[in-house]
């Protein structure tokens, strides 16, 4: 059966339209049936309407627990099973994340735990890391700290700025992201610990 996908994204969506294309070609066995976005604006809803894709804005509120709640209806009445965040700028709350324990999957572009947070590339040339990479994980409550399904590494040029290691890291961010959702569908996994351990 396929699983119904929720994507969150506040931005251009490129890593939606990565998921999307996987799910297109039968890589994933899913179906991506609602986006939503904190941004009315924000590029990623236009690509989802052209893929045919359910897409809106929730406005934030002051209020995130009534935020997350607003979320969590729109995804239930959408039945979905999984939510993908692909660029979504918001934290979520603790109501969100128990609305769909171990169901929520993030990408981050940096090997966690190094770099959480904003401007992960920059952080990363700042460091003067050698290697870098990007990082697909579960959501807990916390930032960029919930357990890892995959990750994916680059290296850094010497003459590397932010744009160019970040579309170095963007490259392989559109091949972890499908291939951790497909891993989690399609094989037996638990968490042991932090570990995410395939069977
Ligand atoms: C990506 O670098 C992702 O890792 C981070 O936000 C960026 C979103 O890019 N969480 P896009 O909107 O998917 O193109």
């Amino acid at each position: 059966m396929k699983a119904r996908i929720g994507v969150l994204l506040s931005g251009r969506g490129s890593n939606f339209e990565a998921l999307a294309t996987a799910i297109d070609r039968g890589e994933v066995p899913a179906e991506i049936v609602l986006v939503l976005s904190d941004r009315p604006a924000a590029p990623g809803l236009e690509r989802a309407r052209q893929r045919g894709i359910e897409a809106r804005a929730i406005l934030p509120e002051s209020d995130r627990a009534e935020h997350d709640s607003r979320l969590v209806r729109a995804l239930s009445a959408a039945r979905v099973d999984w939510v993908c965040l692909a660029g979504y700028m918001r934290l979520l709350g603790s109501g969100f994340v128990r609305a769909y324990p171990e169901r929520i999957l993030n990408i981050h572009p940096s090997l966690l735990p190094a770099f959480p947070g904003l401007h992960a590339q920059h952080q990363a040339l700042e460091y003067g890391v050698r290697v870098a990479g990007c990082t697909v994980h579960l959501v807990d409550e916390g930032l960029d700290s919930g357990p890892i399904v995959l990750q994916e590494s680059v290296p850094v040029e010497p003459d590397d700025d932010e744009a160019s290691l970040a579309a170095r890291i963007l490259e392989r961010e559109h091949v972890a992201y499908p291939a951790a959702l497909q891993l989690l569908l399609t094989r037996p996994w638990t968490i042991e610990g932090r570990r995410v351990v395939v069977g």
